[in-house]
């Protein structure tokens, strides 16, 4: 069976994740998952990349211990990729022992044969990338031509690396294997890019320690993108288990968004070749999801967050249009309105419908159970709708085996549309009426439901639930793509019970943003201190917009009133004040994300309302204990419940 290894990039753990983080590892996770449907034997990596100066800051600003704010913020991303549904073999965090011992083995080996030396580094660093910037390529002489953010002067003793002598041996390497970098835009960029020279590589710090102790000497920490790109190989067993390294490096494919390439397609190479390792197959850079035309980022506030789609829609719904909306390599928008459309009319009318009219004619016409089939009965449009799921199949392997997704669906859609019209072209419910033509109803019915089995497993990769749920309706159990083929369903299999995959969602974009807006947090949020909120909260962060909740749903809920005995804002946060509160039976400490609208003073002898049985949280390391409610108008501040007339604190309110 051979192997095929694939990786993500390690996230930074300074900001929770956002869609973008998502879509990498989405886009992996669906590579990995029609590499195991093919029959190889898979490794998929992926996981937190915790050193350096930026998560040293974050950490400080929120108030925590460096290691602990760690955990916090890894775990965020193991929630989210089990949100998603990521089938990861392995996640990695940079501050695992076999991390740091990997890092040293590489770094000893570079340094034993020679590519390592010790010199003053004097120049300017970009925090927020973790990169040394020339400073002909400052922006006004100040910022990072990368992410825009102001760069810092650093004057330090620092091992650097001889990248400089690595210039000819990765030239020679773009040109004898061209699949290296992909796509074609990125290999012209890196090819020039180190055809303009390579300077020597700073890859140590002293100023800070937050980082792997350089061996032998601990006064340095490894420059974080050293220790970063060694992940790769540190999951793959080196340097303590020689036989899974042999198995399994190099890796296939490292996949990553188009701004690092470069460290993955040059510094990763010239330190691989340095510490005289083997090189990775292949670097594909997939282009970026912007919000109203700029980059998706933390840092200009315009993300999304991935689980108010998934909490709304459904998470292969999330998957599907990632997907579907972005060729690899391309830059694409991302759009509530966008999103909409195709959950309404490739999920909902396509896919949804096409699986609800073929299960519900095999159980009207054929009492729940697949018909068997018989070449007499074929008639043209059945030999055609074959053929096409032969090619689709075809199409659809090899275009995910080209990392080509968007494609690979757009045939598995048009398999959909063939079969709509054949069903119109071949009318079950005439064929129906005349029990002499009951051979080619059953053949009509056998050949859609055959194709709505083909349907369910060529979407796997990208909609793996929903393909679980495809096949629980037509009773047939799990398949690979090594022998799928048309005209392999059982007759005789019973079908189980049908349920509507994708509902229609009759709101509009603008009814779903206002039902969002009036569900999301209000006042005292449960946000983490570190996260970055959306500028405009997408449609999607409220529960299912019909659902409505019973009364014991609601009692679940203790709403109570507090007293403010005392108020504070919270150092270096914009939004949060923190409350000691009396509810009655006790005192208690209560973060609010209310500086905006009120003074402290404003609130002291205040009675509020308050979810006093809310689980604790913390927000800038402070411990809140329940949530403010607050009436919080689309875009304008919070303004808080009040009463008439004075209520005793601990009252409970209903
Ligand atoms: N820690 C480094 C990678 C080290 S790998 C040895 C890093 N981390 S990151 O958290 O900033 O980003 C990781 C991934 O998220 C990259 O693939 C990046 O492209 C992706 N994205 C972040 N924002 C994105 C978009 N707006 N759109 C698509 N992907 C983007 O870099």
């Amino acid at each position: 069976m051979s192997r095929f290894y694939i990786t993500t990039p390690i996230y930074y753990i300074n900001a929770e994740p956002h869609l973008g983080h998502a879509y990498t590892t989405m886009v992996a996770d669906a590579v990995a998952r029609s590499r195991r449907l093919m029959g190889q034997d898979v490794f998929f990596l992926t996981g937190t990349d915790e050193h350096g100066q930026k998560v040293e800051r974050a950490a400080k600003k929120a108030g925590m211990d460096t290691p602990a704010f760690a955990d916090v913020i890894a775990s965020r991303y193991r929630d989210l990729f089990k949100a998603l549904n990521i089938s990861n073999d392995d996640f990695i965090r940079t501050t695992e022992p076999r991390h740091i011992a990997a890092s040293q083995e590489i770094w000893r080996r570079v340094r034993e044969r020679g590519y390592l030396y010790k010199a003053s580094y004097e120049g300017w660093y970009c925090t927020v990338d973790e990169l040394f910037v020339p400073e002909s390529q400052l922006i006004d002489g100040s910022r990072c031509p990368t992410c825009g953010s102001t760069v810092e002067r650093l004057s330090e003793e620092s091992y650097f690396f001889k990248l400089s002598e690595f210039q000819q041996p990765l030239l020679d390497h773009y040109a004898s294997h061209p699949e290296f970098i992909t796509p074609e835009i990125r290999r012209n960029e890196m090819t020039a890019f180190v055809s303009a020279g390579l300077r020597d590589l700073s890859v140590s710090r002293t100023s800070f320690k937050w980082g792997i102790p350089v061996p032998e000497d601990p006064a340095h920490v490894m420059y974080v993108w050293f220790d970063a790109l060694t992940n790769y190989i540190t999951a793959a067993g080196f340097p303590g288990d020689q036989a899974r390294f042999d198995h399994y490096w190099p890796a296939d494919v490292h996949l990553m968004g188009k701004e690092i390439v470069r460290q993955h397609a040059v510094y990763w190479p010239a330190f691989l070749m340095a510490a005289g390792l083997p090189l990775p197959r292949r670097v594909i850079g997939h282009g970026w999801w912007l919000m109203n035309e700029a980059k998706m980022s933390k840092s200009l506030g315009n993300v999304v967050q991935p689980q108010g789609y998934v909490d709304r829609f459904g998470v292969d719904a999330l998957r599907y249009f990632v997907m579907r909306e972005m060729v690899v390599g391309q830059d694409a928008n991302f759009a509530d309105e966008t999103f909409l459309t195709r959950y309404n009319s490739d999920l909902a009318n396509d896919l949804g419908n096409v699986v609800s009219r073929v299960t519900t004619m095999v159980e009207r016409y054929c009492g729940g159970v697949v018909p068997s089939h018989s070449p007499d009965a074929q008639s043209d449009a059945d030999r055609e709708l074959v053929r096409q799921a032969q090619q689709t199949i075809d199409v659809a392997k090899r275009e995910a085996e080209a990392f080509d997704f968007s494609v690979a669906l757009r045939t598995v859609w048009d398999l959909m549309s063939a079969l709509n019209k054949f069903i119109v072209i071949r009318e079950p419910w005439v064929l129906a009426k005349e029990p002499a033509l009951r051979g080619e109803l059953e053949t009509t019915l056998y050949n859609a439901a055959d194709i709505v089995r083909i349907i369910a497993a060529l979407i796997e990769p990208v909609m793996p639930s929903t393909t679980e749920r495809i096949r629980k309706m037509l009773g047939i159990p799990a398949e690979t793509w090594v022998d799928l083929k048309p005209a392999t369903l059982r007759p005789g299999t019973k079908l189980g019970s049908i349920e509507a995959l994708f509902p229609r969602m009759e709101h509009t974009v603008d009814e779903l943003r206002k039902m969002a807006d009036a569900t999301s947090q209000p006042a005292s949020a449960q946000t983490p201190a570190t996260s970055a909120q959306p500028q405009a909260p997408p449609p999607v962060q409220s529960p299912a917009a019909d659902a409505k909740i019973t009364i014991d749903d609601f009692m679940k809920v203790e709403l109570r009133t507090a007293k403010v005995l005392a108020a504070e804002k919270v150092p270096n946060s914009k939004k949060l004040i923190k409350l000691t509160i009396d509810v009655g039976s006790e005192r208690r400490t209560l973060v609010a994300g209310i500086a905006e609208a009120y003074e402290p003073e404003q609130l002291v002898g205040r009675t509020i309302v308050m979810v006093f049985n809310l689980k604790p949280a913390k927000l800038m390391g402070i411990e809140s204990n329940g949530m403010v409610l607050a009436a919080s108008p689309d875009g304008g501040k919070p303004t808080l419940v009040g009463f008439d007339i004075d209520v005793p604190p601990g009252t409970r309110v209903r």
